[in-house]
């Protein structure tokens, strides 16, 4: 199913060529941001936050802001009709008519993808549940970009909760696009890489190790990412406990790192750093926040000026079949077609991407 407008769910919805175009586009706004101040003059942004947010809401907000632009929207679903029962569908074909551009972030996995399905204007995925957060990624690549000088040729080490970070789902699946990058994930096994992930990596030809000491790998990056362990997503405070604290960056780890590596975290934080490494000039998650916001200036911009439509269903309907994943989508709004990509036994959801094997 092919939509009338431009959107980004997912960074591949869109070529290579496209992401790079916006990351110039946001260091030219970075370098120039006076030229584009009435770039978005007239223009409305819709903002549907369903789940908390700081930095991803602020920074959409003010790159509107600062393009001419306004906005209008809700932080809290319980200050809106979604508090009376409205259902994604209605609130979004709602917000969408009066929009020219949506961003929505939802605690369920594949909620921007359904939102898509029949907003009016184009919508920006700016978190779904744990799955995927392209703009965050795009933040971090404009970070590597300006501090790094490149894209590629890259030891990237990702370390804390990836199961449930959709921040380093979204960084890996971008990343692995990019020549010679390899990846060292650092985590418990409890909460390693989802196994789709790591096969999208090998598909890209690109290398990767799963290790559990951040010490043994810190030599080695370039690039560290680190992440919080993402509380709301666990089952059970118990669970959530047993992995808190596993892993805690400090000065003494940093001394183990090179000199020109550099520390990144979509933040917030909450005690994987501690206060005392914000003094190292490696240290750079604030500056990221910063850099995000030029992205998210020139991704607006290129969403309301495309004339570009996204293809976002490309599989078949399975009207019988249920996905299996619990926090997926279909599973909240059942009007949604249950399209699968695949054939035969081997079925991929096109909202969450859960593979599930049918028995005959
Ligand atoms: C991240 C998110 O919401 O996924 N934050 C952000 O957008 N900068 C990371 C997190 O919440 O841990």
């Amino acid at each position: 199913m092919v939509s009338d407008y431009p959107h980004l769910i997912d960074l591949n919805d869109h070529p290579v060529s496209w992401w790079n175009g916006l990351l110039d586009l946001g260091q030219e706004i970075l370098q120039n941001p006076v030229l584009y101040a009435n770039s978005c003059k007239g223009k409305i942004m819709g903002t549907l936050f369903y789940e908390p947010s700081t930095r991803t809401q602020m920074s959409f907000q003010t790159a509107m802001l600062r393009l001419g632009g306004t906005i209008i929207g809700f932080d809290n679903p319980q200050t809106s009709s979604v508090a009376k029962g409205e259902n994604l569908k209605d609130t979004t074909k709602i917000v969408s008519g009066y929009s020219d551009v949506l961003v929505i972030r939802h605690p369920t996995v594949g909620a921007a993808k359904a939102a898509a399905l029949t907003a009016d204007c184009p919508v920006i995925n700016a978190g779904d549940g744990g799955h995927l957060h392209p703009t965050q990624t795009l933040t971090d690549m404009l970070t590597l970009k300006c501090e790094k000088g490149r894209l590629s040729g890259l030891t990237i080490g990702l370390c804390g909760d990836l199961l449930n970070g959709r921040t380093v789902h979204s960084l890996c699946k971008a990343m692995s696009c990019y020549p010679d990058n390899r990846f060292v994930m650092i985590s418990t096994r409890e909460l390693a890489m989802p196994s789709y992930i790591k096969d999208i990596i090998r598909a890209h030809g690109c290398s990767f190790t799963e290790v559990t000491s951040l010490e043994e790998a810190m030599p080695e990056l370039d690039m560290l990412y680190m992440t919080r362990i993402q509380r709301e997503r666990f089952a059970s405070e118990e669970d959530y406990l047993a992995q808190k604290d596993t892993y805690i960056l400090t000065p003494q780890k940093m001394k183990l790192a090179r000199p020109d590596m550099i520390v990144l975290h979509p933040l917030p934080r909450v005690d994987e750093i501690t206060v005392s490494v914000d003094d190292d000039p490696r240290a750079l998650y604030f500056k990221q926040a910063r850099y995000g916001m030029y992205v998210r200036m020139a991704l607006i911009l290129t969403m309301l000026q495309s004339t570009k439509k996204t293809e976002l269903l490309s599989g078949s309907v399975h009207p019988g079949v249920v996905c299996r994943n619990p926090k997926c989508i279909t599973h909240a709004e059942p009007y949604l077609p249950k399209s699968f990509t695949g054939r035969g036994t081997t079925l991929t959801c096109e909202y969450c991407d859960e593979r599930l094997l049918l028995e005959h």
